[in-house]
């Protein structure tokens, strides 16, 4: 197998991304460096247990581990206290009973690595874990980088840890199974990866956009490796969001969470309103002089080419409310995000850079909502 592998270089809590077509069907010896008396349980939802549950489990058993399979109901909604506490239930209900050195194998898209990262987390004080990402979305940003959690009834993400993995292994090949809606997910993290940080990157995702949403093995390997070092690389120096660093991940998320949530996360997927999200904050970039209409145009032609929208109008599922600009801007106040009622916005300074700004002001955001509108 031709495999990369990137280095996550967190002090005192590195662990490498190896990245390979075919990996999941020979993770056993890997997986078994990370538990050392020989015991690992996996955690993945319903849907991808289907497909890939048994074979995980077997390639732990050929390694010489005994492997549990815990599993729970596929969709956003499930990533919640109720889940979490299911999960931790039946964990500490395996006979016989698990010990610190039990490895956590998280197995799926971002739900299954944000919930089976916490159980990680918090169980027995903290388990080591190992993700195994299965959609573009995880590959390229949930899988790396620590952040676990569910959901609140008060909000996204508001239960959690930082809690890095020992390893992240990822396979392209099983981008195979995943329908092209959710490809174009994860490809909207691809393209806020190029924007903030590597213009080249928005180079190769324009040029190869027909392989990466045929899931071509090779091409997505590429598109993988080079977000994925990215993603590493921000994280190395800023592991929990306090620099600022970090933050720039949250490019488009802004006006994202907002839309989001306004539609209740109905007819609009999270890769849909980040684009959405991306679009916005380029046009109050140009209006500012940090990015040339060319450069937000280029930027609005790869969404277009990796079908992903930049005008409301491209969702036609999209409910009255995530086109409201008074209701977004009250979000956009509320969201965790927000610093003292300030909204803090990523904005790109020419393609391949970006910062954070918090003076971005009403007048600004409601011009940019208009040019979604328009
Ligand atoms: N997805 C943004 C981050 O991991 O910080």
């Amino acid at each position: 197998m031709n495999a990369t592998r990137i280095p996550v270089d967190i002090p005192g809590r590195g662990y490498e991304v190896t990245i390979g077509g075919g990996l999941l069907g020979q993770a056993g010896p890997l997986l078994a460096r990370f538990a050392p008396t020989g015991r690992a349980v996996v955690i993945t939802d319903a849907a991808v247990g289907a497909l890939y549950g048994g074979k995980v489990v077997a390639e732990l058993e050929r390694a010489g581990l005994r492997a549990d399979l815990l599993d729970f109901p596929a969709g956003e909604k499930h990533k919640n206290l109720a889940t979490y506490v299911s999960l931790m239930g039946r964990l500490l209900g395996l006979a016989p009973a698990i010990d610190r050195s039990t490895l956590i194998v998280t197995l799926g898209g971002g739900v299954a690595g944000d919930v089976g990262g916490f159980v990680a987390a918090t169980a027995l004080r903290g388990l080591g874990s190992v993700n195994l990402p299965t959609t573009l979305l995880a590959d390229v940003d949930a899988a790396v980088g620590g952040k676990t959690g569910v959901d609140a009834p008060a909000g996204k993400n508001l239960i959690g840890a930082f809690h890095q993995p020992r390893a992240v292994l990822i396979d392209p090949a099983a981008l195979a199974t995943l329908p092209v809606a959710q490809l174009v997910n994860g490809l909207a993290e691809c393209v806020k990866h190029a924007v903030i940080a590597d213009e080249s990157l928005l180079e190769f995702i324009e040029a190869n956009a027909a392989g990466l949403l045929a899931a071509d093995v090779e091409l997505c390997h590429q598109l993988i490796a080079r977000n994925v070092a990215i993603k590493a690389g921000v994280v190395a120096v800023d592991e929990r969001e306090s620099s600022g660093r970090r933050e720039l991940l949250n490019f488009g998320h802004t006006i994202g969470h907002a839309v989001e949530t306004a539609a209740g996360y109905a007819g609009v997927s999270h890769g849909q309103a980040v684009a959405l999200g991306m679009s916005a904050a380029c046009a109050i970039a140009t209006g500012r002089g940090l990015l040339t209409p060319a450069a937000a145009a280029r930027v609005a032609a790869v969404l277009a080419a990796v079908k992903l929208p930049a005008r409301f109008d491209d969702l036609p599922g999209l409910p009255a409310a995530a086109r409201d600009a008074a209701v977004l801007r009250e979000l956009m106040l509320h969201d965790k995000k927000a610093r003292a009622g300030v909204v803090r916005f990523v904005l790109p300074r020419g393609l391949g850079s970006a910062a954070v700004f918090d003076d971005v002001t009403g007048a600004e955001i409601a011009r940019a909502l208009e040019k979604l509108a328009g």
